[in-house]
């Protein structure tokens, strides 16, 4: 008989209260025994270190990882992220325990953008509808009309009646390159990813010399001097699956490099390059925020059941609203390509 969701035994939620890590443990083997323990299911984001996309149990961009965190019965749900995602998991499933290995994995696009600020913004033009990137605090989606990724953001612009002006936040340069993708007029709130602003042109430039024929890929979260020079642009799940269905077999791949870990493992006859910033160095863009999160902090925090997500029940009422119509207006689900 199959297990369904009222027989399928509950997930033991109790917390250990374990400081210091036994040196001798295997740190994959208790993260699996735990995630079965508490009938956990573990959420990775493609800027996690590789040990951490390995261990996950379904690795993706923002928008795949909301719908996996909206569909999953598991009882806990470790996000393997920034707060900002864990949170987004919260809002979309209020009844499960979400942890993430460090609470202070933030965002410079959240950072930038300040409720109380953007609530007078919204006031100072009442007759805009505001679109906000996911990447943003919960209080910010509760003053948001539409929430959007960078999967599915042109998409839903495309959706807004061609009369209606648009209030972009917190991403000056993903608001600007779909402002000029769709051809509409739109206010931006000047936040911007401080890993992904730091690329540097001349160093792109001569790397395409280096290299050339290969494709450059690159996230819109890039200024636009970086994106005018791409052949590909969008959200991490695109550019992944660009690199799957492209005759190339080398890239140039312009975001947060840990993607590159994903990359090799579905192609791995290919080449990929990472980025440089303007040191020549392509070590300098990975994402500091993300990095908060290691092996050592999944094991703690699924062990001690801390750090949890809490949002208050009135703000996350008013962010699943705009949450839940980004969800409605999304682009159907694309076939599975997580490996
Ligand atoms: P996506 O994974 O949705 O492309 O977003 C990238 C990002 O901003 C993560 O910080
Ligand atoms: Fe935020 Fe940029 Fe890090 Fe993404 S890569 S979490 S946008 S700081």
């Amino acid at each position: 008989m199959n297990t369904t969701v009222l027989d399928r035994p509950k997930g033991n939620l109790k917390p250990l209260n374990i400081t210091e890590i036994d040196p001798f443990i295997d740190l994959k083997a208790e993260i699996d025994r735990l995630r079965k323990e508490r009938n956990a299911v573990i959420l990775a984001h493609y800027y996690q270190e590789g040990e951490i996309q390995d261990i996950a149990d379904f690795v993706g961009d923002s928008l795949d990882l909301s719908r996996k965190a909206a569909a999953t019965d598991a009882d806990v749900i470790v996000f393997c992220g920034v707060r900002f995602m864990a949170e987004t998991a919260k809002i979309l499933s209020p009844d499960k325990t979400v942890i993430l290995p460090d609470m202070k994995a933030g965002c410079s696009l959240e950072d930038s953008c300040p409720p109380d600020l953007f609530r007078k913004f919204r006031e100072e033009h009442p007759d805009h509808v505001s679109l906000t990137y996911i990447n943003c605090s919960a209080e910010v989606k509760a003053l948001s009309d539409i929430i959007v990724t960078s999967s599915n953001a042109e998409y839903i612009v495309d959706q807004i009646p061609r009369d209606k002006p648009i209030l972009f936040a917190p991403d000056r340069f993903l608001g600007g390159y779909l402002a000029k993708k769709t051809g509409r007029d739109m206010l931006l709130w000047q936040g911007s990813c401080i890993v992904h602003e730091q690329f540097s042109e001349r160093e792109l430039v001569k790397l395409m010399g280096t290299h050339p024929g290969a494709p450059v890929i690159a996230h819109p979260e890039c200024p636009g001097h970086i994106l005018q020079h791409a052949d590909h642009v969008g959200s991490t799940s695109s550019i992944l699956n660009y690199v799957l269905t492209s005759d190339a077999d080398t890239f140039i791949v312009v975001t947060e490099p840990h993607i590159i870990h994903q990359m090799q493992k579905t192609a791995p006859d290919k080449t990929f390059i990472g980025a440089p910033n303007d040191d020549g160095n392509c070590n300098c863009n990975n994402c500091p925020f993300m990095a908060l999160n290691t092996m050592e902090k999944l094991y703690l925090c699924m062990a001690n059941m801390t750090p949890q997500i809490e949002v208050p029940e009135d703000i996350r009422v008013k962010a699943l609203r705009s949450v839940q119509r980004m969800m409605d207006m999304s682009p159907p689900v694309q076939p599975a390509k997580n490996v």
